[in-house]
């Protein structure tokens, strides 16, 4: 029996970056998915009026991990917000019960000039895994409006808290046993109770070293001096900004993947960038993101760790080779477009083993 895996290309450059993942998927590890594709998004509210049909929500659900390019475009940004593309994305994290985000922040070695910041604050690399809570908080509380006001509640219960926390602790420990928190708790008495339950945890987790930080101090030390954080957890909107701020610091929001987990059960996977309008379908995207969220698949749905490995290590070879998409391309490299770098990814896998 194949592995189920949906795929949701969705808009804008989606389908140009899907085709190089599957396309690394199939040289890696040949035979093993069966591929599933499905509407949402943009896509969706074109061609049945809303941005998660059922039929989606319940494919991925039958799945065992999906896999999606990119949602949304100026085209849809009129819509009322229940019926904007981004509600797809909320609805398959919310659908799907994936409360746990993973967005590794790492600076390429052979991509350091592209980073903003001074080089000796990023001297010997930057490797950060932001845990970002995915399924409460603000983006799921209470809100309303009427003519004259608006508001949005930011809500958590010591179990959601719990839940994340206990796999941001686990994340940490398979890295360097530092885990930075970061909230508001001056302030929110949400962050009160988040910063409580992240200090009765930690007795269950001697081995890691846990800090707190407030979230504006926290954007201000991203910028200052980076590497002194490893594994970092946050709440859903403070784990939205800050997974930003650190993607840009490595330079390269083109290379960075996401993973969003739950209990067990399905995993998403999907770049941390847009969809790109303006370059969509035109063989300028950069597929490494995709390609990378691919290789997260493996590992966190399908405990392919080798093989996961093993699309890295050839991400490294083409990287070193000099190939470059448009987005990190400098002088002096050799430019090539979404299917030829998909192209010499597969090939360089095939070279390793
Ligand atoms: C992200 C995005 C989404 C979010 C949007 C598109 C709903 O910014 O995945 O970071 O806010 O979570
Ligand atoms: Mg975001």
């Amino acid at each position: 029996m194949k592995r189920r895996v949906a795929v949701i290309p969705g808009d804008g450059i989606g389908p140009d970056i899907t085709k190089e993942a599957i396309r690394v998927l199939e040289a890696v590890a040949p035979n093993t998915f069966s591929f599933e594709y499905y509407k949402a998004g943009g896509e969706a509210l074109d061609s049945v009026g809303v941005p998660l049909p059922d039929e989606t929500l319940g494919g991925c659900k039958k799945s065992e991990a999906v896999l999606l390019g990119s949602l949304g475009g100026p085209k849809w940004d009129t819509l009322p917000s229940h019926l904007r593309p981004e509600k797809g994305l909320l609805g398959l994290r919310g659908g799907l019960g994936l409360f746990c985000n993973l967005r590794p922040a790492i600076l390429y070695p052979q991509l350091k000039e592209a980073c903003p910041l001074k080089n000796e604050l990023v001297e010997g690399g930057l490797d950060i895994m932001v845990v970002r809570e995915l399924t409460g908080g603000i983006y799921f509380g209470k809100r309303g409006r009427d003519e004259e006001s608006a508001f949005d509640t930011e809500e958590y219960t010591k179990a959601e808290v719990e839940r994340i926390a206990r796999k941001a602790f686990v994340i940490a420990q398979g890295r360097s046993k530092r885990l930075c928190s970061i909230d508001k708790a001056n302030i929110l008495i949400s962050s009160q109770l988040w910063r409580e339950v992240i200090n009765t945890l930690s007795e269950e987790y001697p081995d890691v070293e846990v800090t707190h930080m407030y979230v504006d101090n926290a954007a201000m030390q991203l910028v200052r001096r980076p590497q002194q954080f490893d594994t970092i957890v946050t709440n859903n909107i403070f784990g939205d900004i800050l997974s930003d701020e650190a993607a840009q610091i490595t330079g390269s929001i083109g290379m960075l993947p996401s993973a969003s987990l739950g209990d067990g059960g399905v995993g998403m996977y999907e770049p941390i960038h847009g969809s790109a309008p303006d370059i969509a379908g035109k063989d300028l995207a950069n597929p490494i993101a995709m390609i990378l969220s691919a290789a997260m698949m493996l590992r966190h749905s399908f405990g392919m760790e080798r093989e996961a490995q093993r699309i890295e290590e050839a991400i490294h070879t083409v990287l070193d080779e000099g190939y470059r998409s448009a987005d990190i391309y400098s002088d002096g490299m050799k430019k090539i477009g979404t299917t030829e770098m998909g192209r010499r990814i597969a090939t360089a896998l095939k070279g390793e083993k």
